[in-house]
């Protein structure tokens, strides 16, 4: 049950359900004038997308598809489509266009709070975790680290003290709202903020709608929140896990951190990272690799060796079916499902089906740990990225080298960074010794796991599954920065 204070339309959207994007822009600002920002903010707060706005947003994008499902089938007499499958007939517009904001430690002190919101990461700043992330840069300590960053991202020039969210179904709708939000901050042509950096990122075209740059299917598994996914007749799908509301709320049960203050209350703290993708690269190590460690394609109706490591090192296949021995193929009808698209199980002690080290078992080795009384429950986070860049070329296809930069801006929502991002990226992700499976040892995460730039190895991506290490001969993924923020409540927002 929900407790009893708590209220969705006192929290922004993005954290509970996400904002409904086929387009999204991260504005990053820096308060020049705090006075002003702080007034102005209150003209904001009423475009906020809420959590109930944008469950209702969504349900309607849901029957808008299935009116447009019926038009297409032609079961709508009323409207016609044309030979392409094409609505041409008054098709309901669905316009979409959701706001939030939030702020960067530096931010909150800008703008004169004092209270300490418990969460020594989020108060230093991702640019202070980044030699723990293991990211790339220069220096062997942490004192003195300086991570290969954007310059955005290194503030040495401009502090970020905080990002617009605004994301909707085109560029036009979302640039049009952030031109209103900026005018909202801004008094006889003068605003309160500086642009630090806006990026924009767009969910892929066509077919690839949903996955991420390397090809696979994203946004599969998440957590269901307890009070949230399980009230007004909603339950979780089979195989999701149902965690207490603090894992991604400040202030509410499962939010273990003792003193924080009132006002921070159904806040919750998002991790941003821009983090490229190598895709050309990242597909010719598969290519010349698969076939010197699998022998499947003795099978007919095997997908490709190329095909098979891959899945191995995510998890799933490219549809987010997650890998199975029998039948050794992809399997879209089940990955579309959601009743079953997460119902599995890892084997525990065997990487037969799925290595140790393959992405989703590393972030949510669900009850697969050796200590069965490891509770992973504080660990798991709120996704809510978005692509970023154009599709490859056919010129970085041919010469198998990245020229233009795409791949994934991170958004995480926690209660907690040292529990929830940070710990994932350090403890699991760049650990090779987990989960732990004595004697053998995984080895790294093949798609996020880092050691300052170093070389790495998992274990299990041959067909036989034995211990054997496999060179990852580079990063295919690397940070180039980002900053831990925290999303304040509706109340906290009209407080400020
Ligand atoms: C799941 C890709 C970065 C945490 C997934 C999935 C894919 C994927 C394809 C499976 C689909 C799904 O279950 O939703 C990527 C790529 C990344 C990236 C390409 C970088 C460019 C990260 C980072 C973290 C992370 C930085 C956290 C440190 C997770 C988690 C899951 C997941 C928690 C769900 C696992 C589960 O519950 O089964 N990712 N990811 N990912 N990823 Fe990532």
């Amino acid at each position: 049950m929900a407790d009893a204070d708590f209220k969705l339309s006192n929290v922004q959207g993005d954290i509970l359900v996400g904002l409904s994007k086929k387009t999204e822009v991260f504005f990053f600002f820096q308060i020049t004038n705090a006075g002003a920002f702080k007034s102005q903010l209150k003209n904001v707060v009423p475009l906020i997308t809420t959590a109930d706005k944008a469950t209702g947003e969504k349900e309607a994008i849901r029957a808008f598809k299935a009116e447009k499902q019926v038009r297409i089938n032609g079961v709508n007499g009323s409207s016609g489509t044309n030979e392409l499958g094409e609505i041409t007939a008054n098709p309901p517009l669905l316009s979409v266009v959701g706001v939030n904001i939030a702020f960067s430690q530096k931010g909150l002190t800008a703008l004169g709070v004092t209270d300490d919101l418990k969460d020594p990461l989020f108060a230093a700043g991702q640019k202070a975790d980044a030699f723990d992330l293991a990211d790339k840069g220069t220096g062997d300590t942490k004192d003195g680290f300086k991570p290969d960053w954007d310059d955005a991202f290194l503030q040495e020039k401009q502090e970020i003290h905080g990002v617009i969210l605004v994301a909707g179904d085109s560029f036009e709708t979302v640039d049009g709202k952030l031109d209103e939000v900026k005018g909202l901050l801004s008094t006889d042509g003068t605003s309160s903020i500086a642009q630090v950096a806006t990026l924009a990122g767009d969910v892929r075209p066509g077919e690839f709608k949903g996955h991420e740059h390397f090809g696979y299917m994203d946004g599969i598994s998440q957590p269901a929140l307890n009070g949230v996914d399980n009230v007004d007749g909603k339950k979780p799908f089979p195989g999701q896990t149902l965690v207490k509301l603090g894992v991604g709320l400040l202030g509410r049960d499962g939010d273990d951190v003792q003193g924080r203050p009132g006002w921070a209350k159904d806040g919750s703290l998002l991790a941003f990272r821009k983090l490229p993708q190598f895709v050309p690269e990242f597909d010719r190590f598969l290519e010349d690799t698969a076939d010197k460690i699998t022998d499947f394609d003795d099978f007919s109706d095997a997908p490709s060796p190329a095909d098979i490591l891959g899945a191995r090192m995510v998890g799933r296949w490219k549809s987010g079916a997650p890998i199975r021995i029998t039948p050794l193929v992809d399997d879209p009808i089940l990955a579309a499902d959601p009743q079953r698209n997460n119902k599995f199980k890892f084997n525990p002690k065997s990487q037969e089906i799925c290595p140790f080290a393959a992405h989703i078992r590393k972030m949510n080795p669900r009850k697969d740990l050796a200590n069965p009384e490891t509770s992973i429950d504080p660990h798991l986070i709120l996704r809510r990225g978005i692509p970023f860049g154009p599709e490859v070329t056919t010129e970085e296809k041919l010469t198998k080298s990245t020229k233009y930069e795409r791949g994934l801006y991170f958004v995480s929502y926690q209660s907690n960074l040292g529990n929830g991002f940070s710990f994932l990226q350090r403890l699991w992700a760049n650990n090779q010794d987990f989960p732990p499976q004595e004697p053998e040892q995984p080895g790294f995460d093949p798609i996020i796991g880092q050691v300052h730039g170093e070389v790495r190895a998992m274990t299990g991506a041959n067909d036989d599954a034995t211990a054997n290490s496999l060179p990852l001969d580079r990063q295919w993924v690397q940070s180039k920065g980002g900053e831990y923020f925290f999303s304040p409540s509706i109340e906290a927002l009209n407080g400020a």
